[in-house]
């Protein structure tokens, strides 16, 4: 992958990390994601009293994408104040949703990308109704 574009990924997440809102688990999750048109977007976790509508910070960069009007998901970073945490399964769906299986799926802790997966191997044989990138 490109460095320039993992050194955006990252400065983008890490910024955003500083924005999580995560009072009851105190850690905090940030993403980036690059769109088709090679945008970054940022997300970051988003907990609440009524614990399980807590957002996850992938779901909520994918969810900013698409509402800009993002067609497919090209890479993945995410950040967390813990170490590098690999997606949980809930958000590796929704990333293949807009992915493909070679998509590229960082993982960051302190700055520096610690990890580096693709989707198809955190998520092989993914639910998929439409198998083209992105939306028809
Ligand atoms: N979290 C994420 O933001 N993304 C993940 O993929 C794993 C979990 C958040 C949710 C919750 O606010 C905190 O991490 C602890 O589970």
């Amino acid at each position: 992958m490109d460095e320039q574009v993992k050194s955006k990924l990252l400065e983008a997440a890490a910024q955003a990390l500083e924005n999580a809102y995560s009072p009851y688990s105190g850690i905090s999750v940030a993403a980036a994601v690059m769109d088709d048109r090679g945008r970054i977007f940022s997300g970051v976790n988003v907990e609440n009293a009524s614990l399980g509508l807590t957002i996850c910070a992938e779901r909520n960069a994918i969810a900013r994408a698409v509402a800009d009007g993002a067609k497919s998901i090209e890479a993945v970073l995410i950040i967390s104040s813990i170490g590098a945490i690999p997606p949980c399964g809930a958000c590796r769906q929704v990333i293949a949703e807009f992915a493909m299986p070679e998509t590229p799926i960082l993982l960051a802790f302190e700055g520096k990308i610690i990890e580096e997966r693709t989707l198809g191997e955190l998520l092989p044989d993914a639910f998929k109704l439409n198998r083209d990138k992105g939306r028809s």
